[in-house]
């Protein structure tokens, strides 16, 4: 049969081949971002409850309103803002989910949309689906830090999204207040959509504060939260996140909902909107990531390997240049092979596979997890 490819240049991804090889070599599994802990056995109890209460069939469109309720109060309780769960709410299979349906409710032939590198996986190939372009933005080791100007100068007539995400994979960064004022101020006037990932909004150390794109008025007006369960309450395999923006751009982007999936699993939706009442549930995970960040990073500070902590996240970038001139992907390979630690080459994020010799851990482990893979890049 002859087809052609609507994405000649995509492989297996890296998540794949490293978790391949972690299992083939078993090695300890430090590539792939989920957690080997389990949820809440309080949370796995609320979703049987739901299962025995009949919530077993199709869920509302938009999501159960239960749920959908929880979100608005979670946006009111942390950063002020509303969000009205009758139309302005969507809880979608993932945030990837969110991110792939976002991108082809507004990406025509030819739109241009901006995005910041090292970057997570799922945009560019959403943006080529759809017959867009994506103008990749580049962010150096060690501080990842934006030249807005340069941002600007890439606006022109196509450019019609522009993709942030704060905190961000992989590197373990936040964008500032002043990142976020420099993002309102240039698309001020503009018809630019603003697609902010903010799967790890509660996972942000050091007192350091997740500048949410909500909190911005006029940004808000143009932009797309999303977000993701999996990542706030340890169970990525259940795959639900949501999305929300103002009305009139979730409205265009339920129509495609609609008929990309209608609705998403009822159960686990109808659990986590009760789960959420108690806000401690996502208000101690800081706390909670930043002592599993600090146990890893004190057990490694007498290892070969360079570290600036991050600020959010469970990812923690690691530079080994002091170790070998390698380059990343074939060093993470070997330290899989013959170390039995698998992490993920930062050249996968980058514009053309560049290789700045960092590889990325998920602290998302248990203590004990972590303490024997510090044992390993100790030994190095
Ligand atoms: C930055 C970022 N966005 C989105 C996702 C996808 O989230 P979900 O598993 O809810 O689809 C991930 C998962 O690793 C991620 O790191």
């Amino acid at each position: 049969m002859n087809h052609i490819s609507k994405l000649p240049n995509v492989a297996t991804t890296i998540f794949t081949t490293m978790s391949n090889l972690a299992k083939e070599h078993n090695a300890i599994n430090l590539s792939q971002g989920f957690p080997n802990f389990n949820s809440d056995q309080k949370l796995i109890d609320l979703v049987v409850k739901a299962m025995n209460s009949g919530f077993n069939q199709y869920a509302p469109m938009l999501g159960a309103l239960s749920l959908r309720e929880a979100i608005s109060t979670k946006f009111q309780y942390l950063y002020q803002s509303t969000y009205n769960p009758e139309n302005e709410i969507v809880v979608t299979c993932g945030a990837t989910q969110a991110i792939y349906t976002i991108i082809s409710t507004f990406i025509h032939a030819d739109d241009e949309v901006i995005l910041f590198k090292p970057a997570y996986d799922c945009y560019e190939p959403a943006i080529a689906i759809n017959g867009g372009k994506s103008i990749a933005m580049h962010l150096n080791y060690p501080d990842y830090q934006v030249d807005w100007k340069l941002v600007e100068s890439q606006i022109n007539q196509k450019t019609k999204m522009i993709i942030i995400n704060t905190p961000q994979n992989p590197c373990g960064t936040i964008f500032s207040k002043a990142d976020m004022l420099e993002l309102e101020r240039i698309t001020k006037d503009t018809n630019i959509i603003v697609l902010s990932d903010e799967v790890y909004e509660h996972m942000v150390f050091d007192g350091l504060k997740h500048q949410s794109a909500c909190l911005f008025s006029d940004l808000k007006e143009r932009t797309f939260i999303t977000a993701s369960f999996g990542k706030t309450f340890h169970n990525t395999g259940w795959k639900l996140g949501y999305c929300c923006g103002p009305e009139a751009l979730m409205k265009e982007f339920i129509k495609v909902h609609q008929f990309n999936v209608y609705c998403v699993n009822h159960p686990t939706q109808i659990a986590i909107a009760e789960y959420m009442n108690d806000i401690s549930t996502y208000t101690n995970l800081p706390v909670f990531f930043q002592h599993k960040r600090d146990l890893f990073l004190d057990a490694i500070k007498d290892s070969k390997f360079k570290s600036i902590p991050s600020q959010a996240t469970y990812f923690q970038v690691l530079d080994y240049s002091d170790i070998t001139n390698e380059n990343d992907v074939d060093f993470a390979k070997k330290l899989t092979i013959e170390n039995g630690l698998a992490a993920i080459p930062l050249s996968v994020f980058n514009e053309d596979n560049l290789d700045e010799k960092v590889l990325r851990f998920c602290f998302a482990k248990t203590d004990d997890t972590l303490l024997k893979a510090a044992k390993i890049l100790n030994s190095i």
